[in-house]
C-alpha cells in the first residue's frame, strides 16, 4: 500500500472510528491520557474464555491518536489475550503505515498503552511498549 492510502486509510478511522463508544459491563477497562497534550483514551473490553469477544474505545485525541485506537481495537477483536499482550510498537507502526516523529509517537501508541494497561490489570508504560 502506498504512503497516500496509508494516510487516507489514518484519515478514514479517524472520521470514522470503528468500535467507539462503552461497554456496560467491561471486563477489563483502562483510561488514560497522553501527558503531552492531555487527550484521553479508554478501552473496554470484554473477555471471554481467554479471547477478546468485543472491545470499544472512547475518548478525545489528534487524528492519529484516534485512527491508531480504531485500527488496534480490529486488529485485536477475537484475538488471544497472549496475541494481544505480543503486539508492539512496530506492529502499530506498520498498522498507521506513514512516519510518526517523535513528538507524535505517544498520540500513535496512547490506544495500545491503554489496551495493555487493561489487559494486564496494571499500567503499563508506552516506553517499554
Ligand atoms: Fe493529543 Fe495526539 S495531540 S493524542
Amino acid at each position: 500500500m502506498s504512503e497516500q492510502l496509508y494516510r487516507e486509510n489514518i484519515l478514514d478511522h479517524s472520521r470514522h472510528p470503528r468500535n467507539k463508544g462503552e461497554i456496560d459491563d467491561p471486563t477489563a477497562t483502562y483510561q488514560d491520557t497522553n501527558p503531552l497534550c492531555g487527550d484521553e483514551v479508554r478501552m473496554d473490553v470484554r473477555i471471554e474464555g481467554d479471547a477478546v469477544a468485543e472491545i470499544k474505545f472512547s475518548g478525545r485525541g489528534c487524528a492519529i491518536s484516534q485512527a491508531s485506537a480504531s485500527m488496534l481495537t480490529e486488529m485485536v477483536a477475537g484475538q488471544s489475550l497472549e496475541q494481544v499482550k505480543a503486539i508492539s510498537r512496530e506492529d502499530i507502526l506498520d498498522e498507521l503505515g506513514v512516519p510518526i516523529s517523535p513528538a507524535r509517537m505517544k498520540c500513535a501508541m496512547l490506544g495500545l498503552k491503554v489496551l495493555k494497561s487493561a489487559i494486564y490489570g496494571v499500567p503499563q508504560d508506552d516506553d517499554t511498549l
